[in-house]
């Protein structure tokens, strides 16, 4: 039995996935319902009196082929808010598993856990150590309920990184009895180095990365999950029809071409650039109480007052976010790394009183 099966919902082994009608481009198509007409102002490609195609076999290939996997072991999603959504609901029986995560982190994994009815076991990451894992404090929490860990890195909103052979010894670890899902959607940012490369020796991994973050298009909405195939089978089978639409599609083939790329690289090595150069102006205000090492697009600021600095910012136009809502980092604010002239100007925001 593969693991994805042994996992899986019982529930979902048996279930009959939803049949949409025929896709074949070469045939016209009288089977969908569809309105035969283009609406007006229509600059889409395909048609958008058209279903998109059900399974977006073009944009798959074509992120398989950025993320160096091959296709049968990615989904493509609205986001990898989809990609959390789906797995929470592949894996887990509400009222009876759990997902353990490692807060402060991305708020999604417990809001989509606790939508499935399933527990979340929470291990704090630690403040007083850079905001680093506590594995024993880990170990202890995980139980046989526990189907889904789920660790971010570089993590939102600490910025640190896991180092792949830590992830590693806890893939294998969980080998057989749960699976180990590593968000990596600031990973470009970072020098860490992914757990991409050791995909092919845990059949556990699931990796979560997305194109909102480094590649500019949070506005098109598109994350992958990758994983062995069983699992991204299992995936498939209650994925909706038609998730990704057809502007979608063609926005991101479009936006993918080599040239967008080495254009995406040499902004991402402008905003590392930037996030030292914010670091060490934030460091100069006196509020400012720790500026902390940061691997992502954003940096974690320690303050004398987070309401005071969001008022400030809030001032001289900028919003930033408030994260003190987490017991560990309270009196703390994150800040997305701007332009060279937005970061110098919400610096002097902040430095008025
Ligand atoms: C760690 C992390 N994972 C996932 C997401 C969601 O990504 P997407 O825009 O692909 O839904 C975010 C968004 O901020 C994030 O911080």
């Amino acid at each position: 039995m593969s693991l994805a099966h042994k996992l899986a919902r019982p529930a979902l082994l048996t279930l009959t996935p939803y049949r949409h009608a025929a896709w074949e481009p070469s045939l016209e198509r009288l089977n969908a319902n569809e309105n035969p007409w283009r609406p007006t102002n229509d600059v889409s490609a395909a048609g958008l009196n058209r279903y998109p195609e059900p399974e977006p076999q073009a944009l798959e290939r074509r992120l398989a082929a950025l993320y160096g996997v091959p296709s049968h072991q990615l989904l493509v999603g609205r986001g990898l808010d989809e990609g959390i959504d789906l797995l929470m609901r592949a894996f887990l029986v509400p009222g009876q598993d759990a997902v353990l995560q490692c807060p402060p982190t991305f708020g999604m994994y417990a809001v989509a856990a606790q939508i499935q009815g399933a527990d979340l076991i929470e291990v704090p990451l630690m403040r007083s150590a850079d905001f680093t894992i506590d594995w024993v404090g880990l170990q202890s929490a995980l139980s046989a309920r526990v189907k889904l860990v789920m660790l971010c890195s570089p993590n939102n909103p600490t910025g640190h990184c896991i180092p792949r052979d830590q992830l590693q010894a806890l893939a294998r670890q969980l080998a057989d009895h749960a699976l180990l899902v590593v968000d990596e959607a600031y990973i470009e940012f970072s020098d860490t180095d992914s757990v991409l490369a050791c995909l092919d020796d845990h059949p556990n991994l699931v990796i979560l990365r997305t194109l909102s973050k480094a590649y500019g298009l949070a506005g098109a909405r598109c994350g992958v999950v990758i994983a062995a195939s069983d699992i991204i089978d299992l995936l498939r089978r209650i994925r909706p029809p038609y998730s990704m639409a057809t502007p979608t599609q063609e926005a991101i083939l479009t936006a993918l071409t080599e040239e967008a790329l080495r254009e995406a690289s040499v902004r991402i090595e402008q905003l590392k650039g930037e996030r030292s150069r914010l670091a060490q102006a934030l460091k100069t205000l006196p509020q400012v109480t720790q500026v902390y090492p940061s691997e992502a697009n954003f940096l974690l600021v320690a303050c004398a007052s987070a309401a005071t600095m969001m008022t400030r910012a809030r001032r001289a136009g900028f919003l930033i976010r408030d994260v003190s809502h987490h017991p560990q980092t309270r009196e703390c604010v994150r800040i997305s790394i701007g332009t060279r002239n937005q970061n110098d100007r919400l610096v002097e925001g902040l430095r008025l009183s």
